[in-house]
């Protein structure tokens, strides 16, 4: 009896946890996979390409407009008000900046992408319409990452390129955040400040484990037409399942 309430307590006490601690322990395991995927090994060994990262900025364009603009749709909805920093966190004017520095004035028509972004872009169109309050989970895996592991990321890329200053790596730069961690903070109290059935906060934290799958799926998509193209000859995607974004509905 006494053991059995005792249980009850504790299911309660982790039903009344913060949803920024659920979520981060819910997805530990993800991060960890996601850290070891070919590319982003790439990257912590100071050893990313120019290749790599210009097909890596061509996916964060096609995920990054359609998590934004959903974002943007939604932006008065009450589970995505509060966690809504266009201003802060915005990275498409950004992705933009750096694919026109890398491939010229017409990026546009270079953008391309393995079937696994598509993929998660069709899932963020379905969310943004069906379910926003599941904006908030694919909003902190990116955000939060890129504030995070990503700002160490940018410096080591830097290095790995050989590339002057900043040049190209607007992606991981945010100047309307002063302190990540303190907006990291931020962010988190934030969400913690979203209400959510049970129901919903399940669905939000079953959604941070599919958006980190997302990512190492793109990653793994990546590094696979890296390999068929042997890193250079973007003809050769055509044998892969690599697409040209434009050319998809
Ligand atoms: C947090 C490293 C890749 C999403 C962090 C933190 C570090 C880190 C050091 C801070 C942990 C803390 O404050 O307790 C890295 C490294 C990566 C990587 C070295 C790869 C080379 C990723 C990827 C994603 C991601 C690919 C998702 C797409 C996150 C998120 C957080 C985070 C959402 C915030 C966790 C929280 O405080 O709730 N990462 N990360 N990371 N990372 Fe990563």
């Amino acid at each position: 009896m006494e053991t059995e309430k005792r249980t009850q307590i504790s299911a309660q006490q982790i039903d009344n946890r913060d949803l920024s601690e659920q979520i981060k322990e819910v997805t530990k395991d993800s991060h960890v996979r996601a850290e070891n995927t070919e590319l982003m090994l790439s990257f912590q060994r100071g050893q990313v390409t120019l290749p790599q990262y210009k097909l890596l900025l061509c996916s964060l364009y096609e995920i990054y407009q359609a998590l934004e603009e959903e974002l943007d749709r939604n932006s008065s909805h009450p589970a995505v008000a509060p966690i809504y920093f266009p201003t802060e966190l915005a990275r498409l004017k950004s992705i933009e900046n750096d694919l026109e520095y890398f491939y010229g004035p017409d990026w546009r028509e270079k953008i391309v992408v393995p079937a696994a972004t598509l993929r998660y872009c069709h899932r963020l169109r379905q969310i943004g319409k069906e379910n926003p309050e599941f904006l908030v989970a694919h909003a902190y895996t990116r955000y939060l990452g890129d504030l995070s592991g990503g700002q160490v990321l940018g410096r080591i890329a830097q290095k790995s390129m050989g590339l002057k200053s900043s040049e190209g790596l607007s992606f991981f730069a945010f100047p309307g955040v002063s302190s990540p961690n303190l907006f990291k903070q931020l962010y988190r109290s934030r969400m913690n400040s979203v209400e959510l059935t049970a129901e919903e906060r399940n669905g939000v934290l079953e959604e941070a484990v599919r958006a980190f799958e997302f990512n190492i799926q793109v990653f793994d998509g990546l590094q696979k037409m890296l390999s068929v193209t042997g890193n250079e000859h973007q003809e050769s995607w055509k044998n892969s399942e690599a697409v040209h974004s434009k050319t998809l509905p």
